[in-house]
């Protein structure tokens, strides 16, 4: 009963993961009287169990080792969602002997349990060898069955809470690179026109106070195109910060407008290329797609020397939402990037990634030194598409 309270109570205090697991390992061993122990949770996109801590026997050497989840007496468990006492591993043919040879622990005997959240199983916790070579009783089996009840809620909440922190993290960061994009678009861009334009403004007085009308006329046409470049600028700075149009109209006039500003303003060409009839997808679709497309093309600005991009969306025959984004610059070698996220040097790629996952697409990037690059971006249309209120006119006649 005090071990289970003990666990209990890290449910609503902030211990870390590993704390916790380490926790109803040692407890779950000592309740049962055990002389060493596993807990594993499974990784579902692999389908392996993970060895995420152990007490005793083995010990560290078998820390994050993986297993099949369907071998073992661990994965018996966790395929059935059933408890099981073995009492002796050599006459049973579910044991999987290559854990136990390749980190030399001999087990003997194990009780295995699963952990359970809402049904669904999340890992086992097993213990091996009753000391003073007991058997594992049914008590035994009860009372490290409650403890994993309680475990697997606790285990869950503090990987929500982690999740949770490392989302917060990360806003925080693209958040951060935002703030200081932006200072520095506004830096290198318009202030910097603004202040060519005020220079040419005193040319200009100084050409009148000399009655020099030519010369101010000369001066004030500079005045005029680098004000008006400035507001361009401005516009298209506005335009990333907020693009209203993709709001109201939809992600294929906000491409348009878009690709419009990019050609004035870049000095690589920009086509759009629309094929097929795209209707209006949900609101989160819509910004995530448009907020792929600027990463992409920001991308071609600052790492490209391109001389020409396409955007290029598709609607293909088995129902995805295809965009390629391609040009013709200096490339790169796509398999040295995934370094760039564990310095946290860049975030762009992989925050262009998280978006399609969250729509249930994918993202792939082609590229090679000198080949150019292309961003292609497939969504499935079917989960994506906007609900028809939402696509319905945004104004009625009266
Ligand atoms: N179109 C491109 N052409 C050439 N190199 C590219 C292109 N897109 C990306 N890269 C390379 O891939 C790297 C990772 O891109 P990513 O967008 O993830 O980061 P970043 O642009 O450097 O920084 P951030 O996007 O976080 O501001 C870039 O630093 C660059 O070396
Ligand atoms: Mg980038």
């Amino acid at each position: 009963m005090e071990v289970v309270q003990r666990i209990a109570h890290s449910l609503v205090s902030d211990v870390s993961l590993d704390e916790l697991l380490k926790e109803i390992l040692r407890s779950g061993v000592q309740v049962v009287s055990a002389s060493a122990g596993a807990l594993l949770l499974l990784d579902r996109t692999t389908n392996e169990l993970i060895f995420e801590v152990i007490e005793g026997g083995a010990g560290p050497p078998l820390e994050k080792a993986r297993m099949p989840a369907d071998k073992g007496i661990a994965g018996w468990v966790a395929t059935h969602g059933k408890p099981l006492i073995v009492h002796d591993v050599t006459q049973d043919k579910r044991f999987y002997p290559r854990i136990s040879l390749e980190f030399s622990f001999p087990a003997y005997s194990i009780l295995c349990v699963p952990l359970l959240v809402r049904g669904r199983v999340i890992g086992v916790l097993e213990v091996l060898n009753k000391v003073d070579n007991a058997r594992f009783t049914t008590e035994d089996r009860d009372l490290l069955t409650i403890l994993a009840a309680q475990s697997a809620v606790a285990i869950e909440n503090a990987r929500l809470y982690q999740n949770l922190r490392e989302e917060h993290n990360r806003l925080m960061a693209v958040e951060e690179e935002v703030r200081h994009r932006l200072a520095r678009d506004i830096h290198d861009g318009p202030a910097q026109i603004l202040a060519s334009a005020i220079m040419n403004a005193y040319f200009v007085r100084e050409a009148l106070a000399h009655e020099d009308i030519n010369m101010a006329l000369r001066e004030m046409d500079e005045v005029l195109s680098l004000a008006e470049k400035a507001l361009r600028q401005i516009r298209t700075l506005l335009f990333n910060l907020r693009p209203v149009t993709l709001e109201m109209k939809g992600l294929i006039p906000a491409l348009e407008i878009y690709a419009n500003m990019l050609q004035q303003n870049e000095r690589f060409s920009v086509a759009l290329q629309i094929e097929g009839e795209i209707g209006r997808l949900n609101r989160e679709a819509e910004l995530a797609v448009f907020a792929v497309i600027q990463e992409a093309l920001s991308n071609i600005r600052k790492h490209a020397d391109a001389s020409n991009a396409v955007i290029r969306l598709t609607v293909t025959e088995d129902g995805y939402l295809e965009v390629v984004v391609r040009d013709d610059g200096v490339g790169f070698d796509p398999s040295t990037i995934s370094k760039a996220w564990e310095e946290r040097a860049s975030l762009g790629i992989l925050t262009m990634q998280e978006r399609a996952l969250s729509l249930q697409g994918n993202l792939t990037i082609h590229s090679r030194p000198g080949g150019g690059t292309e961003v292609k971006l497939r969504l499935p249309l079917a989960p994506n598409l906007a609900a028809p209120a939402e696509s319905a006119p945004l104004s009625h006649p009266t």
